[in-house]
């Protein structure tokens, strides 16, 4: 006999189980594809608790064992689809938005309706405005981003005479990031407004911290609990305050003027309204592009970067090489684009650090959006609905791919483009991604910010270099991991001195 007492959490475990079963009705059937972990109803809830906390090691293990193929990986609110080996990398390169989609991919990984807005899944223009008028512009506001790195980093730094100074990293980096993105962006005296900085960095990080709790429940619980964990309302209230006069004046003026007026900024704000329609021309739709842009463009070069400083403080053998070539670099072409493009060390330095410590363990997430499935070039088939993911840090890790892979070689790059006679001078470059180099993506959807962040990055690295010599206080501070998401841990401090040499 069952006792009374007992009967509402029984009541409680069929009203689970029931929900459980549902739910599992609703997944895409994957039974065909080797599993990391448990699949049973309740247990691949376990095996979801034990990849979040080791989602690289699980990922890199699945790599080996089914190399060349496909496996799967539980997360809280899905099974993904990890592929294996550079031909299936390929696959995902090559593919169709009609069969491969990044639009609801990208939307789940952020957890996109309630951190970035409605009108990410709705309109993606300003992948075009990043792509095109924003790449353009690099060369010719070249002296305007330097300008703004170098003030960014005076006041971030405040060198007590010949002493050393310990800065907490990533939240330095952060700032610096945003002025010098924003300096682009909306350019000054908004750029360096500390409430508008505060504001883009805090929505950039609050984006990551939203979606990283939203995907712990269920989908159909998401629109329920997603507006309690998201600050996007708040944030875009913040911003509109700072931008709305700004695009009203805009629009005001190509109103008068035409859309190519006299001294129309070179600006995000000029390009996406070159670019945007109908309803996205509302200055409340106009901010919500623009911190989708500040957050595509901050988070993930903030860490690149934190990463990188780690490295360089970590290696000062490093340090006298890199200046060398910077100095005959500028020396020959004053302070350009073209003078960074001759820095290959530079660049061979932060490609390996992203190489090394990337932002993520998987990378090219992309959604099964054809109703008949896909079938990858081995004869894998995966159904609708199916998230697929790259392995991007196991193949950054694979002996096959890289000697001493678990090594750290700042030269690593430099030293294979000195080998390969005809390609050598563009195919090891940090912009260029390849199957086996996976930290902006491959393909037609691969990163279209790459261009301005590596610029920024050689930017900001070349100053650190110029001015300052930096050492860490401790051993290299553990990169913070929540699945498959790497953040440089936030509360390492750098020490800066004076460059004395
Ligand atoms: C070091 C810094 C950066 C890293 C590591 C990075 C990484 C990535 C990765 C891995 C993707 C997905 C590619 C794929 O799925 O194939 C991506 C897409 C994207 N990135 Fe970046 N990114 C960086 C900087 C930027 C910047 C500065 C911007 C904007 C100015 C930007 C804007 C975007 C956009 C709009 C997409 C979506 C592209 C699409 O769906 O076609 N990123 N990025
Ligand atoms: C970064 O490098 C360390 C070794 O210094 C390694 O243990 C860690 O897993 C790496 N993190 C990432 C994000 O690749
Ligand atoms: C970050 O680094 C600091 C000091 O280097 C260390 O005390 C702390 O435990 C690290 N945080 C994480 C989450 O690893």
């Amino acid at each position: 006999m069952i006792s009374s007492d007992l009967s509402p959490y029984l009541a409680g475990l069929a009203v689970v189980a029931t929900a459980a079963y549902w739910l599992n009705s609703q997944r895409p059937n994957l039974r065909s594809i080797p599993a990391m972990g448990p699949t049973g109803l309740f247990s691949s809830y376990v095996g979801a608790y034990d990849y979040l906390r080791n989602a690289p090691k699980i990922v890199q293990e699945g790599y080996k064992k089914y190399k060349s193929s496909v496996f799967r990986v539980p997360y809280y609110d899905k099974w993904v689809v990890v592929v294996s080996s550079s031909q299936l990398v390929n696959d995902l390169r090559q593919s169709r938005d009609e069969d491969l989609a990044t639009v609801p991919a990208f939307s789940q990984l952020f957890a996109a309706p309630w951190t970035l807005g409605s009108g990410f899944t709705d309109h993606n223009y300003h992948i075009k405005v990043i792509q095109s008028p924003l790449t353009r512009s690099i060369a010719a506001r070249f002296t305007d981003i330097r300008d703004e790195v170098a003030a960014a980093f005076e006041d971030e730094v405040k060198l007590p005479g010949d002493d050393w100074v310990a800065v907490p990293a990533l939240a330095m980096v952060l700032r610096v990031i945003s002025r010098a993105s924003n300096r682009l962006f909306v350019g000054l005296p908004l750029c360096r407004d500390p409430d508008y900085q505060m504001l883009t960095v805090k929505f950039a990080m609050g984006v990551m911290e939203g979606a990283k709790k939203i995907n712990l429940f269920p989908h159909f619980l998401k629109p329920l609990i997603g507006p309690w964990l998201t600050n996007l309302p708040r944030d875009l209230e913040h911003a509109k305050k700072h931008l709305v006069p700004i695009i009203e004046e805009r629009l005001r003026l190509e109103e008068e003027h035409g859309p190519n007026w006299a001294e129309r900024p070179s600006d995000l704000i000029s390009w996406l309204l070159e670019y945007a329609k109908g309803e996205e021309r509302t200055p409340h739709m106009l901010t919500q592009r623009m911190l989708m842009v500040n957050f595509a463009a901050i988070h993930t070069t903030a860490n690149s970067f934190t990463q990188a400083l780690f490295h360089l403080a970590q290696g000062p053998e490093y340090v006298e090489p890199l200046r060398e070539e910077l100095e005959a670099a500028v020396a020959e072409e004053g302070w350009t684009k073209s003078a960074m493009s001759k820095c290959i060390k530079l660049d061979s330095f932060l490609r390996e650090s992203q190489r090394y410590n990337g932002t993520s363990a998987v990378n090219m997430n992309r959604m099964v959006d054809n109703p008949n499935g896909f079938t990858f070039s081995d004869g894998t088939h995966v159904p609708h609905g199916t998230f697929v993911v790259a392995a991007t840090y196991a193949t950054h890790h694979d002996g096959e791919n890289y000697e001493n892979p678990n090594e750290f070689d700042g030269f690593r790059f430099a030293k294979m483009r000195g080998k390969d006679e005809d390609q050598g001078s563009i195919k090891f470059q940090m912009v260029a991604p390849d199957a086996k180099y996976l930290s902006f993506g491959f393909g037609r959807h691969a990163c279209p910010g790459r261009f301005f962040a590596v610029n920024e990055l050689k930017l900001m690295l070349a100053y650190v270099l110029q001015h300052y010599d930096v050492r860490l206080e401790g051993p290299r501070p553990p990169t913070e991991w929540f699945g498959t998401l790497a953040a440089a841990n936030h509360s390492a401090k750098v020490e800066f001195r004076k460059r004395q040499t």
